[in-house]
């Protein structure tokens, strides 16, 4: 039963090729984009290392203001300086797993400030020491998305430390699949849906306006999917599949009192994550309809792969979390480190290939890049419309 569990996560290429029953992906060819992208990393660090011994100014994540107020000498075009002030990008869930892998690869590059959106302030302090990253590179501020004061309260105290912002990455989320009864938010909405997506939902409204401002040249927003709630794969085919009906549990409040589950069905901790992960794409698509012609951002979402040994599963049974990352190197071979998954959210963040909005992206198993298909229900405009409609209404903004 573990290892059906395990099989759900998998990735659709994985699944596709389990499937086949071809397992001889190429570990060879995946191992040498790695080290390709992790160079490109590093060429990037020194070139940045070199402008900082030319430029002493331009250390201990100095902000645009700041560079332009007082121009050296040899002053670059208003568009040089654009590219070369760092850029800032906000990360929800950056103590731990992907969130932290991504900050650490953005930090690595020297070109981005990184703020860990947490709600464990000093969890996330030491997550961000212990893999290495200079205190320069990150800010930690407090942030928990189970609760929509604390989101507010998160985006005016980042307006106050008047930093530009061109990233956002909703990257944070609950995984409850073994919960017999829901658990509910500071607001009584069922946790997995409030966090995962009605939390990052006002986030996200609420932080559009200061990306709007941004002067980067690409600004983006991301909100990170799963495969897990697409029924266009194998894996998003293992019950319980994601199903948001016609949102009447969700219009309803998602308290408990009608129901906990967006489709008004029976409580279930395992549907409830893959309905807050369809919400995540769907509201993406939405942003990019609504918003990237008039602002030029950038929304997208993806799938990393399955980062088997991330604390997403801490609430899952010990035999599981046994099994899980072994079935998914040595059965599926559709593990992903925690490190490649970081790399591939943070070319989401910062690659101008990957510039394009609206788009779910996926990875290969030669770690390529490619627009991925949603499943007919998250990729259903109208049900996306009423989605935002009903979820405007909830977090108090319509
Ligand atoms: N692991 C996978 O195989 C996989 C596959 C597909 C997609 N994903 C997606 O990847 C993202 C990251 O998951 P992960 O695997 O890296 O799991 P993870 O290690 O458990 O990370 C989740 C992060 O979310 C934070 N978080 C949880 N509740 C929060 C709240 N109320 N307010 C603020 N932060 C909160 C956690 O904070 P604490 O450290 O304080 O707990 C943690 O930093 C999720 O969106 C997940 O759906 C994961």
């Amino acid at each position: 039963m573990a290892l059906q569990a395990a099989y759900s996560l998998l990735p659709s290429t994985t699944a596709s090729i389990y499937k086949e029953g071809r397992f001889s992906a190429s570990l060879k060819e995946t191992t040498l984009t790695s080290f390709s992208f992790s160079n490109n990393l590093r060429s990037d660090k020194i070139s940045i290392k070199e402008q900082r011994r030319q430029n002493p100014r331009f250390s201990t994540g100095i902000r645009a203001q700041t560079v332009t107020a007082t121009p050296p000498s040899n002053e670059a075009s208003p568009e040089q300086k654009k590219t070369q002030r760092k850029g800032t990008a906000v990360i929800t869930g950056a103590s731990s797993g992907l969130g932290l892998a991504t900050a650490k690869a953005l930090a690595d590059t020297g070109k981005w400030h990184v703020i860990m959106a947490c709600r464990n302030f000093l969890k996330a302090e030491k997550a961000a020491k212990s893999v290495g990253m200079s205190k320069e590179d990150y800010t930690v501020m407090h942030l928990d998305l189970a609760s929509l004061e604390s989101v507010k309260q998160f985006v005016d105290n980042y307006r106050r430390t008047e930093r530009p912002l061109d990233v956002l990455v909703c990257n944070a989320a609950v995984y409850q699949p073994t919960a017999k009864e829901p658990s509910f938010t500071a607001e009584g909405f069922e946790l997995s849906v409030g966090t995962n997506h009605l939390g990052h939902f006002l986030l996200s409204r609420l932080l559009l306006d200061d990306l709007k401002k941004s002067d980067y040249p690409s600004k983006r927003m991301i909100i990170v999917g799963s495969i897990t709630g697409n029924t266009n794969t194998l894996a998003g085919n293992v019950p319980p599949k994601a199903n948001l009906g016609d949102l009447r549990g969700l219009a309803s409040g998602l308290n408990g009192q009608n129901s906990s589950m967006i489709d008004g069905g029976e409580y279930d901790g395992a549907k409830a994550y893959k309905d807050s992960k369809v919400c995540n794409m769907l509201t993406m698509q939405e942003l990019h309809r609504r918003y990237h012609e008039e602002t030029g951002v950038t929304f997208a979402s993806l799938y990393p792969g399955c980062i088997a040994t991330t604390g997403l599963f801490r609430e899952h049974v010990p035999l599981f979390r046994l099994l899980f990352p072994p079935f998914q190197k040595y059965i599926t071979k559709g593990y992903v480190s925690e490190e490649e998954a970081g790399k591939r959210l943070a070319q989401v963040v910062s690659d101008p290939s990957l510039g394009k909005s609206g788009v779910y992206w996926s990875w290969n198993n030669n770690s390529s890049s490619f627009e991925n298909q949603l499943s007919k229900e998250a990729s259903d405009a109208e049900k996306a419309k009423k989605l935002w409609e009903v979820s405007e209404k909830l977090v108090g903004l319509a």
